[in-house]
């Protein structure tokens, strides 16, 4: 292949890889003023295949840069999806105290295995680094957890616990078909099973994938513990999507407070995200990043020395809704310093490039609708009306590489609508209702870029912030 800066639809300042095949970001974490990004990764084709981890840092969570390819398929199999974590006190042994080991625990996917009709085709293996992330090194005794005899048994994602007595654990959470397992270990190799949960909660119309456990508070400083569950297919808008549940965890028991099913995005195009670890004391947030796509078309999109690109790093938190707690996403604040100077609107406004913020502040009626166009008269519709927020790219542009493509996305907002942040890209639109409180992320492919946008209704005051690449 070769990356040319000027490919139509390459975003300006979303993460893509270079060239190449890219889905579910893996093993994030922050180290030295670095933020590290893996993502599942076949460098040779623009479809997925044998997957690598491919690697990328950034010091801001908003510039990128694409480092060589962290870890590559071996004889035990494909390397997918999984997590990274600073073992700070080397229980691993895998470093030195003075040196701490990064360790990255992923899923081997055994392809060969999988041909032959066996079911324990997937096992998790471990690799380490102690040069930041710069060189990766896989433990010798792999895997780490053998399988079962269990087909999907994946996605293994990390987190140190601190117990009540003070002593330290490590837990796995597992995606196991249609439930998640909880496994605990006290050096990351040995691993014992704890506990299990979801056959009875949440969606099931598909595989449960990319799990994420996360200890939040909520608005008023309760302790709570929420589970991010990736689901392909059976999300809100077809195909795949990202449910969480919100409860309590103790002792390998995931407890959710209520039956409710909740969707992190209410777009079509944010799957299998999970959070960052080892951020520095000093920054409370949880941060978080999802494959800005969906299963049903993610490897027919029509870009052409690459697939796919990550949404935009998002904060999570939890808030109150008229007594329910839900999920918050915000944008996180370093995509304020992509801002250029503002341009007011009145009613419509030409876009000054492809890569823009739109800002409203909206007029109490909790009612809006908003219309991008471009010369060839195509159109995306972004609106909310009765109770539901909708983004319409049924005659946004390209559409014909899959049949589910063109359509009107709509999600449920109880609540009143107060502002709107809008993130546009060369193809995707992300949708941030009242800061995050209700998200929608959509990939578009016009055939010519967004020129002009018509704020039709709903709209006290709105803004266009021309963003930097
Ligand atoms: C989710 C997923 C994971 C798996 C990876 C393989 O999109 O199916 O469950 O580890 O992709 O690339």
């Amino acid at each position: 292949f070769t990356a040319s800066e000027n490919e139509t639809y390459r975003p300006d300042y979303h993460f893509t890889p270079a060239s190449g095949w890219m889905n579910d970001p893996n093993g994030m974490f922050y180290l030295d003023g670095e933020y590290h990004l893996f993502f599942q990764h076949y460098p040779d084709t623009t479809v997925w295949g044998p997957m690598h981890w491919g690697h990328a840092v950034s010091k801001d969570l908003v510039s990128w840069e694409e480092l060589p390819i962290a870890i590559f398929p071996d004889s035990l199999g494909y390397i997918f999806s999984g997590s990274a974590v600073v073992d700070r006190e080397n229980s691993s042994g895998l470093g030195t105290k003075e040196n701490p080991p990064i360790v990255a625990i992923y899923t081997y996917h055994d392809a060969e295995g999988e041909k032959s009709g066996s079911n324990d085709f997937q096992t998790q293996g471990i690799a380490f680094s102690t040069d930041r992330g710069r060189t990766w090194t896989k433990y010798a005794e792999n895997p780490v957890l053998p399988n079962p005899g269990i087909r999907d048994f994946r996605d293994p994602k990390v987190t140190q616990i601190l117990n009540s007595d003070g002593s330290k654990e490590w837990i796995m959470t597992l995606a196991v078909q249609d439930h998640v397992q909880f496994y605990s270990s006290p050096d990351l190799k040995n691993w014992s099973k704890i506990g299990a949960f979801g056959q009875n909660f949440g969606a099931h119309g598909g595989v449960w994938e990319c799990p994420d456990l996360l200890k939040m508070q909520t608005p008023s400083g309760e302790d709570k513990w929420v589970l991010l569950l990736s689901i392909n297919p059976g999300g809100p808008q077809k195909g795949s999507a990202t449910q969480y549940f919100i409860g309590d965890f103790d002792g390998g028991i995931f407890t959710p407070d209520d039956k409710m099913i909740r969707w992190i995005d209410y777009g079509p195009d944010n799957y299998a995200g999970v959070t960052w670890a080892n951020l520095p004391q000093k920054d409370k947030r949880t941060l978080f990043i999802g494959w800005m796509s969906n299963w049903l078309y993610g490897q027919v999109v029509p870009t052409k020395s690459w697939r796919s690109a990550m949404t935009v790093p998002r904060e999570l938190s939890l808030i109150d809704v008229d007594g329910v707690l839900l999920l918050k996403s915000a944008p996180v604040e370093e995509l304020e310093k992509l801002r250029q100077a503002a341009i007011e609107v009145d009613e419509s406004s030409k876009l000054p490039s492809q890569a823009v913020e739109l800002e409203a502040e909206l007029d109490g009626s909790d009612a809006f609708a908003l219309t991008l166009s471009n010369e060839l008269g195509e159109k995306l519709v972004i609106t909310k009306e009765a109770g539901l927020v909708s983004i319409d790219r049924t005659n946004a542009g390209k559409s014909d590489f899959q049949e589910d493509f063109a359509a009107a996305h709509a999600a449920p907002m109880s609540w009143k609508a107060e502002n709107l942040r809008i993130f546009l890209d060369a193809s995707s639109v992300e949708l941030f209702v009242n800061d995050g409180e209700l998200v929608m992320t959509s990939l578009v492919f016009p055939n010519s870029p967004w020129k002009t946008v018509e704020f039709q209704q709903g709209v006290k005051e709105g803004r266009i912030f021309p963003l930097k690449k």
